[in-house]
């Protein structure tokens, strides 16, 4: 024998141990951005010294780069779009969340700016991204009068249905038409992955065009369905959309949804978790999760909420200092189960780059997986990093400081630390209550104040 001929067999076995780990599960990333917020008055205002239109009446620097009181100026999502094709010029996908019109009146803006911002911001990701699929939702701004969806067709979803054509199936675009939710497989050859893209906003509790409808535009229905047809065909699923179910993590008891639409949410990830692989939503403009268990507590899926690129800080009552950094995210993914392997997030220093005379440099902020010391970005390990947050104040301020994309560096202290936990692991409306009354500081003040009144009665009484 040969001394080649005893070598190829050895070549062989070598290639089939590099290639096996591949073959199921290789690993691939993909971009979520969301809430870009563009405030195409800004330059304007700023060059006249007025305060941005989105700023309303609170004034403050316009720096050349945004303001922490306004929505994005162009030149903070071009840079946005740069940091983007700098990082990852070529991901398997986008996600999209919405929200693209600036925080200003309905009378500032009408139908048709509404669609030329949306058309605008389409063009930008478009040009970042040529080539790339991109998976776009609508957000609660992304409507004239804002939050107004209705459950069918409607002329702003055709329109928007025209600018997200090239992103959209043949299959996707009559759905599209009628209520802005569609379902379509992932791209590259034999994937088992699929994207449901929901219109939320149809069960937002500003929404008075859906108050009172058990289910509109059928959406629910149809999620169902669409998530048994997933199962039957082995397939994994991510669910993205804008609004998420649950409550606001910076303001005690203020959820999104109208309470029935939540609990049908609730039910039907309960009902088809096994087949929801992850949900991707924004709105929040912080980057937080929230959790979902079985019946008997057991961690069954997690919903990662992705920070906004606007850094404007939220006029919602009750709200102390609700800005962040613009931030943007990286998710690794296994391409065949689609496993979340990891988040990545990168932010823009908004205060250090509108000092700097250089081009704005958008850092790595923080990996999951090494922040808080666990494997991936699976349902149990992200019940691991809650447990974490709950028990060791280390990993609280961590969590904390990621929340505005390190905006707010304070201390997160009693009431903080119980909003944070009690919105990141109860969605449900009755169980979030709960979780507030046993974890807050006022009711554990209330029972060291009737200890001593015990007390105190203690001493008065006569023997
Ligand atoms: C979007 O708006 C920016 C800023 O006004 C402008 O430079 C750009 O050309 C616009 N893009 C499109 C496609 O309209
Ligand atoms: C939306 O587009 C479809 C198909 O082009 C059309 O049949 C329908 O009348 C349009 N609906 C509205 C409300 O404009
Ligand atoms: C952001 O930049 C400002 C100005 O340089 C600095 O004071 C602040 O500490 C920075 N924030 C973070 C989180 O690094
Ligand atoms: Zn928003
Ligand atoms: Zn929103």
């Amino acid at each position: 024998m040969q001394p080649v001929g005893q070598f190829v067999p050895l070549l062989l076995l070598c290639l089939l141990a590099v290639a096996l780990p591949g073959a199921d599960g290789a690993s691939g990333r993909f971009w979520h951005l969301t809430d870009l917020h563009w405030d195409p008055g800004y330059e304007a205002a700023a060059a006249a010294g007025r305060p941005c239109p989105s700023g309303g009446e609170r004034t403050g620097p316009a720096g050349p780069w945004g303001s922490y009181l306004c929505d994005s100026p162009w030149s903070l999502l071009r840079s946005a779009a740069r940091a983007m094709r700098d990082r990852l010029a070529t991901p398997d996908f986008v996600l999209w969340t919405g929200d693209d019109t600036p925080h200003v009146p309905n009378e500032q803006l009408g139908e048709e700016k509404v669609l030329h911002i949306i058309a605008n911001l389409t063009s930008l990701i478009k040009e970042t991204f040529p080539g790339t699929k991109v998976y776009a939702a609508m957000g609660n701004h992304d409507f004239h009068p804002k939050n107004q969806f209705p459950g069918k067709e409607h002329r702003i979803y055709n329109q928007t249905a025209e600018l997200w054509r090239p992103w959209l199936s043949d299959a996707s675009l009559p759905l599209f038409r009628a209520g802005a939710f569609y379902s379509e497989k992932l791209p590259g050859p034999g994937s088992r992955g699929r994207m449901v893209v929901l219109n939320t906003n149809l069960y937002y509790d500003q929404n008075d065009e859906t108050a009172g409808e058990e289910d509109p535009g059928g959406q629910f229905q149809w999620l169902e369905e669409t998530l048994t047809k997933a199962s039957r065909a082995d397939e994994k699923v991510y669910i993205v959309g804008h609004v998420p179910p649950g409550f606001f993590e910076k303001k005690r008891g203020k959820p999104w949804f109208r309470r029935g639409f939540n609990e049908r949410y609730l039910a039907i990830v309960q009902r088809h978790h096994r087949v929801i692989a992850a949900q991707f939503f924004g709105h929040h403009h912080t980057d937080s999760f929230r959790m979902f268990y079985s019946d008997t507590g057991a961690p069954i899926s997690v919903m990662f909420l992705a920070p906004g690129v606007t850094p404007w800080k939220t006029t919602l009552p009750g709200v102390s200092n609700g800005a962040n950094n613009p931030a943007i995210r990286v998710i690794d993914y296994d391409q065949d189960t689609l496993q979340v392997l990891d988040v990545v997030t990168y932010y823009l220093n908004l205060t250090r780059a509108n000092m700097m005379s250089s081009l704005p440099v958008w850092e790595e902020e923080y990996r999951l997986t090494e922040a808080f010391q666990v494997p991936d970005g699976s349902a149990s390990s992200m019940q691991t990093v809650l447990e974490r947050i709950w028990r060791d104040p280390h990993y609280l301020q961590l969590y904390y400081e990621f929340n505005s994309a390190r905006y707010d560096l304070e201390l997160c202290k009693q009431e903080c630390r119980v909003d944070h936990l009690c919105a990141i692991r109860e969605v449900d409306f009755i169980k979030y209550n709960e979780c507030v009354k046993t974890n807050s500081s006022a009711s554990a003040a209330g029972s060291v104040w009737l200890l001593v009144f015990c007390m105190f009665l203690g001493l008065l009484s006569p023997q």
